[in-house]
């Protein structure tokens, strides 16, 4: 990685192994965009470019490519920054003023060229990595407020002349990360969300652009960025024609539909961060960049071991066997046979609060169930320790039920307005987070509750979405405020609490994203644990997480599963859950010593494949999107080894027909062993394949392969 400026061209460049990236400073003091995608070799690479940029405020040439868009005279497209002043003026001319490269991070200061408005273009890299990430800081030093009315994170240009594919992921509860492609003619999409958190649920704040759509897993080039914000975004996606050329261009940042950020004389505000990466092979080496960014920059680390890389335990959950309808008798009835299936974490999911034995009650009263659970949630969790296993429990803190204590004492607690009714959804209403006051007590009860109950692990989950959120309360910037605040609580419960394990769950994956993943150690992936559905949900998650995330109440689910009631037989739900972080959700008190065994088996050879499946790239070697089947290849991170899922699921005859099945990411010169005994170099590996002979329904397995010396 190298950061460099040069005074006399007036360029920056930031060098990240096989991205590179460059702007200048034009002749009226604007920062121009020249270049992001393949290295440069030198300064002289960019004086065409340069030539090309020189004039530009006059509406000659090429006025739209901004760094930072505002609206400079003649740029069109949708901007980075709007604001209103004090006197009433919208417009804004941002000029380069200094900028400072220290090691790793470059920032570059811009201010209006009237008003004494400055804002902040900070660019972080990450060593190597062909992936940088870029925030803004906008800072009001005016004697008045200042209302931001759109302050995004960056904008990003890319090539000229090109039609681009879009790929973003997106869907809804049960059905998430589905990939949807679409052509990028002259005009906008706009990826969005106004739901006030949990963008994901519905749109996964990430985009990707090939050229004409030519780009596969495994060739073309890539251009692709990811929001690091849970809460409502917009991603700008915008190709100009003009008569001397196409341009196309991304803005993204939080959503100025449901935020307008008033900043006080003095006041700051900071951006969340837009990552920007570029793969020379394909989306499968850009899953490999965003996971060695999630693994080895942005997973937190922990104090006792290095969370972003020590596996993750096997969980038991006691969600999909009883949902609600838990009592202490259950509960303890559980332990031994969590610990003789080999569960290393015990987790009671939702129903354990007072009143808590359906959804009407119990949402902010966060007290255990004295009726229910007689001797106290300590007493449960010293017997999953005696039992050698970790202890967690299910928290929903940001909403209450109108039926509790909470809402009786604080009925002005809750998101509303004035002279509307509260709208429930799943009986719930949201606490406003955006208050510092309902923020700390937060945190004070959650700190209490995680050191007296000698807490492992924490899984919180968020079940609704906004509304009667009306202007009144967005002109006080209430979206941003209170993605900021959940964000002050989980940052706290990681420094408290460093080894505390946190899943982050909003009705399964309402929170899969670049926002969350700073904090949390487990992502519920979604409620549908299905395994012939995880076929499809795995292909979009993985592609853009991690695997070793992948979690969920039951991974390794129930039959007749709770969203399809699909019978599958138990291997296959198994080898299904070993794709991610495995937790087991079958009702254990009523298995046979048969299932018992099984599942015993089952998660001890997990246990001894774990630190390599979750160390991992993942390859899509067959879509599920495209076939009745489905081929993933696990490779450890070294290249040491790989293990090969395949599932396949309503089988024709014509379908036998199988290719083979060409492995990636492997040491060519490496020769490879499989557990039944074949060996085979890389090189064969990759270039010729390997052979499966699928059929039927419910057909899956998994091989091994390890290098020998
Ligand atoms: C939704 C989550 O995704 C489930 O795993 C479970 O925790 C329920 N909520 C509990 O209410």
């Amino acid at each position: 990685m190298k950061i460099t400026f040069n005074p006399d061209l007036k360029l920056f460049r930031l060098a990240c192994g096989e991205m590179e990236y460059g702007f200048a400073v034009n002749n009226d003091g604007q920062l121009m965009n020249l270049h992001w995608g393949a290295p440069m070799l030198s300064d002289r690479d960019y004086s065409l470019l340069l030539s090309d940029r020189a004039v530009m405020a006059n509406g000659s040439r090429d006025c739209n490519s901004g760094e930072y868009r505002f609206g400079a005279p003649f740029d069109y497209a949708a901007p980075a920054i709007r604001v209103r002043f004090p006197d009433g003026a919208e417009t804004l001319r941002l000029v380069y003023k200094s900028h400072e490269i220290d090691e790793d991070t470059l920032t570059v200061t811009l201010a209006d060229s009237f008003y004494p408005l400055e804002v902040r273009l900070v660019y972080k890299t990450f060593a190597d990595l062909p992936l940088i990430s870029r925030s803004a800081v906008i800072t009001n030093n005016c004697s008045g407020e200042v209302i931001l009315r759109s302050a995004m994170s960056a904008t990003v240009q890319l090539p000229r002349g090109v039609e681009w594919r879009l790929t973003h992921y997106a869907g809804e509860w049960g059905a998430e990360y589905e990939r949807q492609q679409s052509r990028l003619g002259q005009g906008r999409i706009v990826l969005e969300t106004s739901y006030l958190t949990d963008a994901a649920a519905h749109i996964v704040p990430f985009f990707a652009l090939d050229e004409e759509g030519r780009s596969t897993e495994t060739d073309g080039e890539v251009y692709f960025g990811a929001l690091q914000y849970s809460g409502d975004f917009k991603i700008i996606v915008e190709s100009q024609h003009t008569q001397l050329l196409k341009r196309a261009s991304v803005t993204a940042g939080v959503n100025d539909f449901t935020s307008e950020i008033p900043l006080a004389s003095g006041e700051s505000f900071e951006t969340p961060s837009l990552i920007v990466g570029f793969s020379n092979s394909g989306f499968g080496h850009m899953s490999e960049i965003l996971y060695d960014w999630q693994f080895d920059h942005i997973l937190p680390r922990g104090k006792k071991t290095d969370k972003a890389h020590a596996v993750r335990p096997v969980i038991y959950n006691t969600w999909y066997p009883y949902e609600f309808d838990i009592d202490e008798k259950k509960l303890i009835d559980f332990i031994p046979k969590a610990k003789y299936i080999g569960a290393e974490l015990y987790v009671i999911d939702d129903g354990w609060m007072k009143g808590r034995s359906n959804d009407k009650r119990g949402l902010g009263d966060w007290f255990i169930d004295e009726e229910r659970f007689p001797h106290g949630l300590r007493y449960i969790s010293d017997k999953a320790h005696e039992a050698g296993m970790m202890f967690g429990i299910w928290v929903e803190p940001e909403m209450v039920n109108p039926d509790s204590d909470l809402y009786r004492a604080h009925p002005d607690w809750v998101l509303s307005e004035p002279n509307r009714e509260r709208s429930l959804m799943r009986t719930q209403l949201i606490l406003d987070m955006s208050r510092d006051d309902i923020t700390d007590w937060t945190i004070d009860w959650l700190d209490r509750l995680i050191e007296d109950a000698k807490l492992d692990y924490l899984k919180w989950d968020m079940n609704r979405e906004a509304s009667e959120i009306g202007l009144y309360q967005l002109e006080r910037g209430v979206a941003v405020k209170y993605m900021k605040n959940i964000e002050r609580i989980w940052k706290h419960l990681n420094e408290k609490f460093p080894d505390l394990l946190l899943e982050n769950c909003a009705s399964g994956g309402g929170r899969a994203d670049y926002g969350m993943l700073p904090y949390a150690d487990r992502v519920n992936r979604s409620d549908n644990a299905d395994p012939i559905d995880v076929m499809l949900l795995h292909e979009g998650y993985s592609t853009l997480f991690v695997p070793k995330l992948a979690g969920g109440a039951g991974n390794v689910s129930p039959s007749p599963n709770y969203v399809n009631r699909r019978v599958v037989p138990l291997e296959y739900r198994v080898n299904s859950g070993m794709t991610g972080s495995m937790s087991v959700g079958v009702n254990l008190l009523k298995s046979d010593q048969t299932e018992l065994d099984a599942l015993r088996d089952a998660v001890s050879r997990f246990k001894q494949l774990r630190p390599a499946l979750q160390d991992a790239y993942v390859y899509r070697i067959a879509s599920a999107n495209e076939h009745p089947y489905s081929v993933l290849q696990y490779t450890k991170r070294d290249r040491s080894q790989f293990t090969l899922f395949a599932f396949a699921h309503g089988m024709h005859q014509w379908d036998k027909q199988l290719p083979r099945f060409r492995m990636r990411g492997l040491d060519p010169n490496a020769v490879y062993v499989s557990e039944s005994g074949n060996r085979l170099s890389g090189a064969a590996l990759m270039n010729s394949g390997i052979s499966l002979n699928m059929f039927g329904d419910y057909y899956s397995h998994t091989e091994t392969w390890r290098v020998i010396d």
